[in-house]
């Protein structure tokens, strides 16, 4: 079987050339998916004051943003960043993910291609389930006992 390597660096290129064809994504779509979905967040009454109190550099976001997507929906190993200390003290419960998920799959509807949205839709779920948990870990006092009463 002949390799095609992907058309962008990767640190596990036969698996990125892989996912790219399994899922018809690619660098370009994740950049206008980012780049779309950050331009609702911003606009989102319930979304965009969180966003707005944190992020003054918007360009550095998106730019890590592109990465984040590259790296989780791809496997190309271009994210090093921290998600979890990021969010665990947000000012957020379920409802922000909730409407996070909601602006998130409109957008990947309507910008990947179907076996793309649903792939990165799947991971997106997932990441934000956890990103939840550290919310409500940090909430109640990450490593501290529970109380029992
Ligand atoms: C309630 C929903 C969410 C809110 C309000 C939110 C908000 C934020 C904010 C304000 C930052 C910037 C933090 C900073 O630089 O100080 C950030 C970063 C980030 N977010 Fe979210 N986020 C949410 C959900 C998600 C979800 C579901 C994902 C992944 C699927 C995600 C992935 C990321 C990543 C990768 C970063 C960059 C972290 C870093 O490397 O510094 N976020 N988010």
């Amino acid at each position: 079987m002949t390799f095609n390597p992907p058309s962008i660096p990767s640190a596990r290129p036969a698996v990125t050339a892989a996912l790219m064809q399994e899922t018809g994504l690619d660098e370009g779509i994740l950049r206008n998916l980012v780049h779309r979905f950050y331009d609702r967040v911003r606009a989102d009454e319930v979304l965009g004051p969180v966003f707005a109190a944190r992020i003054t550099d918007w360009p550095t976001h998106l730019e890590r943003m592109v990465a984040f997507w590259s790296s989780v929906a791809l496997m190309t190993g271009r994210y090093h960043g921290a998600p979890v200390p990021a969010h665990a003290t947000l000012p957020v419960t379920w409802a922000h993910f909730d409407r996070w998920l909601d602006l998130f799959r409109q957008t990947a509807t309507e910008v990947c291609p179907p076996a793309g949205a649903a792939h990165v839709i799947e991971r997106a779920e997932r990441i934000a389930r956890s990103l939840h948990m550290a919310v409500e870990d940090s909430a109640c006092g990450a490593g501290m006992t529970p109380s029992l009463r």
